[in-house]
C-alpha cells in the first residue's frame, strides 16, 4: 500500500477502507510517513471530509495506536468527561470531585492550555504541591482507592492524536468535524470508561462557532461511542462569553472552590451540574433528569463535593488547605479596573477576545512549553445581560508584568459590547444529544 495513493483517493473525494486507515495511522505513528504527506492528507480530509464509517475506522485506529487503560478491575460505574474547549472553562475542577460525591468513579486525563483556551493541568498546578504527573499505576490505584484522579495526558496513550493534533494546529486543519470527532473519541475510548459526557461548546470562544456544526459534532461523537458500546451523551453549551467569571489559572481554582462550597450560582455551576446529572442518568443511579439534578445539587450544599476535592488534592500531593484558604494560591501584585463610559447593559462579552487577552497577560501560552504565570488573569465583574454604571468595573485585570498591560486593557474593553436595553437572555444549555 502506498500512502500517496491514499492521499490521491481522498483528494478525489473517494472513500477509504479500514485497511487504508489502519495503514495510515500505523505508519504515521511509526514515523514512516513524513509530516508533509500527512499534511496533504489532512487538508484533503478538511475539504472532502470523511463519512461515518471512515470516521469510525479512524477513531478506532487512533484509540489502538498506543497503550489503553484497563479499568475493568475497578468496581463501580467509571465515567469520563470531555469539553471541546473554551474560555474560563474550569468545569473539570468541580466535576471530578462532584462526580465522586454522587458515587461514581472518574479518572480524568487532561491537557495544558494552548492558544486562547486554558487547560485543567495548568490550573491544578497552581495549587502548591499538586502533582499532575502520575504513572499509569498510580492513576489506576487512585481511581481504585479513592474513586478519582486527574493527570496529564501521557504520550503513550493515543500517540496518533498527539502527533496529528500538533500537525493540524500548524496546517489549518483543526476545524474539520471528522478529525475533531476522532480526536475526542479516540482519547475517551482509550481510557476505558463505562460512560462519557461531552460538553460541546458553541460560540465565539469555541472550536466550532456555529450551532449547526456543534450539533453535528455532538451527534458524531455520540454515534461513535454507541457503536463501541459506551454510554455517551452530550450537551451543547454556550461559549459566546467565557464560562464563570474568572479567566486565569489560580483565579479559576478560587472560583471552582466557591462553586464546590455551594456559595456560587451562575453558568459555571449550571453547566457542571447538568453534565454530572447526565452521568448519573447513564449509571442508573437516578431515573429522571430532575431527580439527578437534585442529587447533584445536594452534594454541593452538603459540603460532600468540597471534601472530595480536598481528598483529591491531598492524594496528589497538593495542600488540601486550599479548600478553606485560597490565599495560599499564587496571586498578582497589581490590579487594573476596566470601566465603561457607556452606562447600560452588557450586550456581548467576546470569549475569544478575553481568552486572547488572558493569554497575552501570561495566563496561557502561544507555543508549547512556554512558561505561564499562574497568578494572573481577568476577573469578569459583569457578564451578558448585567447592568453597569460608569462607577462599576466591567472587569479587573490581575497582572504581575506591565509589558502588555495597555494592549490587554484595550482587548478587554473591546470584548464588551454595551447596549441601552437588556439583551435577550443567553440560552446556556442549547441542546442535549443522547
Ligand atoms: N478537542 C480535541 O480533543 N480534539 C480536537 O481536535 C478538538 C478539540
Amino acid at each position: 500500500m502506498q500512502f500517496l495513493d491514499i492521499i490521491l483517493k481522498k483528494r478525489n473525494g473517494e472513500n477509504l477502507s479500514k485497511e487504508e486507515i489502519d495503514f495510515l495511522v500505523g505508519e504515521y505513528v511509526a514515523g514512516k510517513i513524513p509530516d508533509y504527506q500527512m499534511s496533504a492528507f489532512l487538508m484533503a480530509v478538511y475539504f472532502n471530509s470523511l463519512n461515518r464509517k471512515e470516521t469510525a475506522y479512524l477513531t478506532e485506529s487512533m484509540a489502538n495506536s498506543g497503550d489503553k487503560l484497563d479499568l475493568t478491575q475497578i468496581n463501580g460505574f467509571k465515567v469520563d468527561k470531555h469539553s471541546s474547549g473554551g474560555v474560563g472553562d474550569s468545569v473539570s475542577l468541580i466535576l471530578v470531585p462532584l462526580v465522586r460525591s454522587v458515587g461514581l468513579k472518574i479518572g480524568k486525563l487532561s491537557g495544558r492550555g494552548l492558544g486562547h483556551t486554558g487547560g485543567t493541568i495548568d490550573k491544578l498546578e497552581s495549587i502548591p504541591g499538586f502533582n499532575v504527573d502520575l504513572t499509569t499505576d498510580e492513576f489506576l490505584d487512585s481511581i481504585d482507592r479513592i474513586g478519582m484522579a486527574i493527570m496529564e495526558h501521557t504520550s503513550n496513550l493515543v500517540p496518533a492524536d498527539q502527533k496529528l493534533y500538533e500537525l493540524r494546529d500548524v496546517t489549518g486543519t483543526v476545524k474539520s468535524l471528522p478529525l475533531i470527532i476522532s480526536s475526542i473519541m479516540s482519547k475517551k475510548i482509550a481510557c476505558g470508561p463505562d460512560g462519557i459526557v461531552l460538553d460541546i461548546k458553541t460560540g465565539s470562544g469555541a472550536i466550532v462557532d456555529e450551532f449547526k456544526e456543534a450539533e453535528e459534532l455532538a451527534g458524531g461523537c455520540v454515534d461513535i461511542g454507541r457503536e463501541v458500546g459506551l454510554k455517551v451523551s452530550a450537551l451543547i453549551t454556550d461559549m459566546n462569553q467565557p464560562l464563570g467569571r474568572a479567566v486565569g489559572n489560580a483565579l479559576e481554582i478560587k472560583e471552582a472552590i466557591k462553586v464546590l462550597k455551594g456559595e456560587k450560582a451562575g453558568d459555571l455551576k449550571e453547566v457542571t451540574v447538568a453534565l454530572v446529572a447526565e452521568l448519573l442518568l447513564q449509571s442508573r443511579k437516578a431515573e429522571t433528569l430532575k431527580g439527578a439534578r437534585e442529587i447533584v445539587e445536594s452534594k454541593l450544599t452538603s459540603g460532600e463535593a468540597l471534601s472530595k476535592f480536598e481528598q483529591l488534592v491531598e492524594n496528589q500531593g497538593g495542600n488540601p488547605e486550599v479548600a478553606n484558604n485560597t490565599d495560599i494560591l499564587p496571586g498578582s501584585d497589581q490590579k487594573a479596573r476596566i470601566k465603561t463610559d457607556q452606562q447600560g447593559f452588557v450586550g456581548e462579552l467576546d470569549a475569544l477576545k478575553i481568552g486572547r487577552a488572558a493569554n497575552l497577560l501570561g495566563a496561557g501560552r502561544s507555543e508549547k512549553g512556554q512558561k505561564i504565570d499562574p497568578g494572573v488573569g481577568i476577573q469578569l465583574e459583569r457578564k451578558v445581560g448585567e447592568e453597569v454604571t460608569e462607577e462599576d468595573p466591567l472587569a479587573v485585570i490581575h497582572y504581575n508584568d506591565e509589558k502588555h498591560l495597555n494592549r490587554v486593557k484595550q482587548m478587554v474593553g473591546e470584548a464588551y459590547n454595551m447596549r441601552e436595553t437588556p439583551p435577550p437572555e443567553v440560552q446556556l444549555i442549547k441542546e442535549r444529544v443522547r
